[in-house]
């Protein structure tokens, strides 16, 4: 059900959207090609602890050494760790090769298109199923990662401490993101949002698109962490 916010964010995203090899561009129709889930997917496990422009060398020499899951379910683990080598989290690699080798064995090589099959798949949580079957099969999923946390709490005035704020946030997100291909670039307009403009110290107000909606009234405090735990 998607409200004035949301045409909104989907207009700047539209003007605003960063290109990068694993992202389609706004409005334009879910690529065809056979390799594009491997690609979001490979994307969405390099960036769970990484920031895009560390990511962008890797994820270049990964889908040129292996442009599909089938080559790199096909590769010798020592070759596939040290490509990985600086990118840290080494479970996350361990992961992408027992991943790709589970949908080259069990799913006849193409990636499942559902948030609920997807999250079955090692090294695949609430997270990276919501953002796969999103940005590679159109589904409408909500996406919620810290950058999407910090700019709904801050729309929706969310006082709420982490993690408890969790169910206000996917509440509000509920509301929010339009139907079909249009949550993918709902997701990464959010994301772009939160990086270039609603940013954790300093947010940039008084050029955001959506401060006409905007309820913070103070948004630097918000996401509200969660409390320390006493003792
Ligand atoms: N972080 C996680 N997934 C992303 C994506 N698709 N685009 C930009 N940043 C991201
Ligand atoms: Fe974030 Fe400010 Fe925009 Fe609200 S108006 S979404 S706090 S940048």
């Amino acid at each position: 059900m998607p409200m004035a916010l949301t045409h909104r964010l989907l207009d700047w995203y539209a003007g605003h959207a960063r290109a990068l090899p694993w992202r389609r561009a706004p409005g334009e129709p879910l690529p065809t090609d056979a390799d594009w889930p491997y690609r979001v997917w490979l994307s969405e496990i390099m960036l769970q602890q990484t920031t895009v422009e560390a990511v962008r060398p890797y994820f270049a020499a990964f889908t040129q050494r292996w442009p599909s899951v089938a080559t790199l379910a096909a590769a010798e683990d020592a070759e596939v760790m040290h490509a990985w080598a600086g990118l840290g989290y080494y479970a996350r690699a361990r992961n992408l090769l027992a991943c790709a080798r589970t949908v080259a064995t069990d799913h006849g090589g193409q990636f499942p298109a559902t948030e609920a099959a997807l999250r079955t798949l090692p090294g695949i949580g609430a997270y990276s199923a919501a953002a796969i079957a999103a940005f590679a099969f159109g589904q409408r999923a909500i996406v919620i990662d810290g950058n999407v946390e910090r700019v709904i709490t801050r729309l929706a005035d969310i006082h709420t401490p982490l993690p408890a704020a969790r169910l206000e946030i996917a509440a509000t997100l509920e509301t929010l993101t339009p139907d079909g291909l249009a949550a993918a670039d709902f997701a990464q307009a959010l994301m772009d949002l939160a990086r270039s403009i609603c940013t954790p110290r300093a947010p940039k107000c008084l050029v955001c698109p959506l401060r006409p909606e905007c309820s913070a009234t103070d948004p630097e405090t918000l996401p509200v962490k969660p409390a320390k735990r006493a003792r």
